[in-house]
C-alpha cells in the first residue's frame, strides 16, 4: 500500500452467503470489535436481500455498503434484475462488477461490463472491477496481456474524471476459495501491471491514485505481508469476511 497517493480498500465479498437476518446480526457484532481505521476505507458487499438491514445496521460507522453486481439499464422489462437506482436508494456506494464468478457462469463478457461500469459511474456507484487469469492463462504465460484486455474493455468511456471513481481488484481465479494465494510478489508485480496500463490510457499521475486491491485467499494470517506490497493497495475478501473476528482482523491488518 502506498497510503501518501491512494486509498487503502478493504472490501467483504460475502457472495451468495448470509441473509437478512444473518447480515444484521453480523453488523451488531461488527460495531463492537471494528478497529478504528479512518485511513482504511472499509466496504461489505452483500447479496441484494441483504442490503437494506446492512445499511441501516452500519448506520453512524464508516463501514460503507456494496452490491455485487446489477444491471446496466436505468429501469425496464428485465425480470429478476436490479438497477442502479434501486442500490443507491437503499444507501449503497459501491458495486462489485466483472467477478469472475460471474463473468465464468452467467456469461459476462468485457462488453457487459464495460456497460455496467458506466451505468454505475453515471449513477454515482463506485464500481470494484475485477479482472484476472484462469490457471491455465498463468501457465501459458499471457496473464499480462490477458488482463491489459480486461482493464482496457473496462475502461472504456470512461474519462480521467470517473477514472478517480473506479477501484480494481486482481483476483487471479485459481486462487479464489482455493485456499491458494497468489505470492505477495507475485500480487503485487501483476497489480503494478494494471497500474501501468492504466498509466498509459491516463497518464502516470492519475495511474498513482487508483486504489488497485488483490483477491483471492485473503485472510487474517497472509493479509499484512501482502499489504505491505507498494502496488497492492487492500483486498476483495471472500471466505475471509464472513466471520466478524477475522473481518475486523483484515481491517486491522491495513490500518
Ligand atoms: P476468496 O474470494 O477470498 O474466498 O478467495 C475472493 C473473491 O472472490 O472476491
Amino acid at each position: 500500500m502506498n497510503k501518501a497517493l491512494r486509498a487503502a480498500v478493504i472490501a467483504g465479498n460475502w457472495k451468495m452467503n448470509k441473509t437478512a437476518d444473518e447480515a444484521k446480526a453480523f453488523t451488531e457484532e461488527l460495531r463492537l470489535i471494528l478497529p478504528a481505521a479512518e485511513d482504511v476505507t472499509v466496504v461489505l458487499c452483500a447479496p441484494f436481500t441483504a442490503l437494506y438491514p446492512l445499511a441501516e445496521g452500519l448506520k453512524g460507522t464508516s463501514v460503507a455498503v456494496g452490491a455485487q453486481n446489477m444491471h446496466y439499464a436505468a429501469s425496464g422489462a428485465y425480470t429478476g434484475e436490479i438497477s442502479a437506482d434501486m442500490l443507491r436508494n437503499l444507501g449503497v456506494e459501491y458495486v462489485i462488477l466483472g467477478h469472475s464468478e460471474r463473468r465464468a457462469m452467467f456469461a459476462e463478457d468485457d462488453v457487459l461490463v464495460n456497460k455496467k461500469i458506466r451505468t454505475a459511474l453515471d449513477k454515482g456507484l463506485r464500481p470494484i472491477v475485477c479482472v484476472g487469469e484462469t490457471d491455465e492463462q498463468r501457465e501459458a504465460g499471457i496473464t499480462d496481456c490477458f488482463i491489459a484486455q480486461e482493464v482496457i474493455r473496462a475502461l472504456g468511456g470512461v474519462s480521467p474524471e470517473e477514472l478517480s471513481q473506479v477501484i480494481f481488484a486482481y483476483e487471479p481465479i485459481w486462487a479464489i476459495g482455493t485456499g491458494k494465494t497468489a505470492t505477495a510478489d507475485e500480487a503485487n508485480r501483476v497489480c503494478g501491471e494494471i497500474r501501468a496500463v492504466i498509466a498509459k490510457l491516463y497518464g502516470e499521475e492519475k495511474a498513482q491514485t487508483v486504489s488497485i486491491l488483490y483477491g483471492g485467499s485473503m485472510k487474517p494470517s497472509n493479509a499484512a505481508e501482502l499489504l505491505s506490497k507498494e502496488h497492492v493497495d487492500g483486498g476483495l475478501i471472500g471466505g475471509a469476511s464472513l466471520q466478524v473476528a477475522d473481518f475486523a482482523a483484515l481491517v486491522e491488518a491495513a490500518r
